[in-house]
């Protein structure tokens, strides 16, 4: 049964040039893009968007930096496509976690900007595709 999951990518990797690199991965997994949008993000979707990380140290930097630029959102198809995704993301720390051959262990170097964003569970994905995409 295929999935869904919200990708997007972020400030940094549209400014960087590297949306068609993502997507030549995402494409490459096996994996099908079925929206895709390069969004101005206002404070309001930052927000609900990024809400549970209301509180944490970082959450005003987070959204300051995804409402700096545009940034490209898609919606990702697959088998066990947010697992699959996050898989080729790499982890959140890109030097520490990212292993190389994922997007964040061969392209980024701090947590701050890691180019992309993957939807952490099914719930996550169904919540966030609706935040984005309506
Ligand atoms: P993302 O998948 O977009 O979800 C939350 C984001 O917070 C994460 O990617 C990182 O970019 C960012 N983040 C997580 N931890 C930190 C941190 N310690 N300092 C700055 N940003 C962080």
């Amino acid at each position: 049964m295929d999935e869904r999951t919200l990708v997007l990518v972020k400030p940094d990797g549209v400014q960087r040039g590297l949306v068609g690199e993502v997507i030549a991965r995402i494409e490459r997994k096996g994996l099908r893009l079925v929206s895709l949008e390069l969004k101005a993000v206002d404070r309001g979707l930052a927000e609900q968007h990024y809400a549970e990380h209301e509180g944490k140290g970082f959450y005003e930097e987070l959204l300051s930096f995804i409402t700096s630029a545009p940034v490209a959102a898609m919606v990702v198809e697959g088998p066990r496509a947010v697992a699959a995704f996050r898989q080729i993301a790499g982890g959140t720390d890109p030097v520490e976690k990212a292993v190389p051959g994922s997007i964040r262990g061969d392209l980024a170097l701090e947590t701050g900007s890691n180019i992309v964003h993957g939807s952490d569970s099914p719930e996550s994905a169904e919540r966030e595709i609706k935040l984005w995409f309506g």
